[in-house]
């Protein structure tokens, strides 16, 4: 059942940080307690950035590092070492200070210059790891997003044709105003998780935050609307700056 989405609005962006690696942490022990593992998949942009280093610094102990299993919900069509890639900035902010198993990272092959193979690549280390029959999606323990200014989130961007996709996992996605492609999880994806937790910082998301929260646009302009755990729980982890738009 889908549940009623919970918002945390924090005062300060570092509180924010801290609310969401709590979250983490509880749900990471929860999940090695219950199965004796916890998936998760990252987000990218820059927001992300502070709540791994948070991670990596404040959580060393507290986290069960052997047992977590790291992959991306989206990807840069770029090289692994590019300063674009979520994967580079994930290594150097947290993997490099951590004992996380390399083995238990997973990556998307973005050396491979065709981005639908990539697509289809990392759908397939989804379908072995997890072990799914055909028809099903993978379950992830938390699924980590962020939302930028047009409403996106993931790499899936307003109007773009992976909002359609409803059986893959994951697809390259044309995305013209980036004249570029971008590799994602599809929806179903995404609302197939456990939790799935948004991080939104600052005044320039707003008023995007208001619409996705409070509005009546259409979902297809506003993609984070989308993103309904169709059994499992969707947190916003909001900073002052960012809600100051919203009703209450
Ligand atoms: C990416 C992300 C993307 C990001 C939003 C918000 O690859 O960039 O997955 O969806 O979460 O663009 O980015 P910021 O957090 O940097 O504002």
């Amino acid at each position: 059942m889908s549940l009623i989405p919970e918002i945390r609005k924090l005062t300060t962006p570092q509180d924010l940080f801290a609310a969401a690696a709590q979250e983490v942490v509880r749900c990471a022990n929860e999940a090695v307690a219950q199965r004796g593992r916890f998936t998760i998949a990252l987000s990218g942009g820059s927001t992300p950035h502070n709540l791994y280093t948070l991670l990596a610094e404040n959580a060393r102990t507290s986290l069960p590092w052997q047992q977590m299993f790291f992959f991306w919900g989206d990807e840069r069509h770029v090289p692994p070492d590019d300063s674009d890639s979520n994967y580079r900035m994930a290594q150097e902010a947290m993997f490099s200070k951590t004992p996380v198993q390399p083995g238990n990272v997973f990556r998307m092959p973005t050396e491979n210059p065709d981005a639908a193979a990539v697509a289809k690549t990392y759908e397939q280390i989804l379908r072995d790891f997890f072990a799914l029959q055909p028809g099903e999606f993978p379950r992830f323990d938390l699924i980590l997003l962020g939302m930028g200014p047009d409403g996106h989130t993931a790499s899936l961007f307003p109007e773009t044709a992976a909002l359609q996709e409803k059986s893959r996992l994951v697809v390259a996605n044309r995305v013209e105003k980036l004249k570029t492609s971008r590799i994602t999880f599809t929806l179903p994806v995404i609302n197939a998780a456990r939790c799935v937790a948004f991080l939104v910082s600052g005044a320039e998301k707003a008023a995007v935050l208001r619409e996705v929260l409070e509005g009546n646009a259409s979902a297809e302009k506003y993609p984070s609307k989308l993103v309904h755990p169709v059994d499992g729980k969707l947190i916003w982890f909001v900073d002052r700056a960012a809600a100051s738009q919203l009703k209450d």
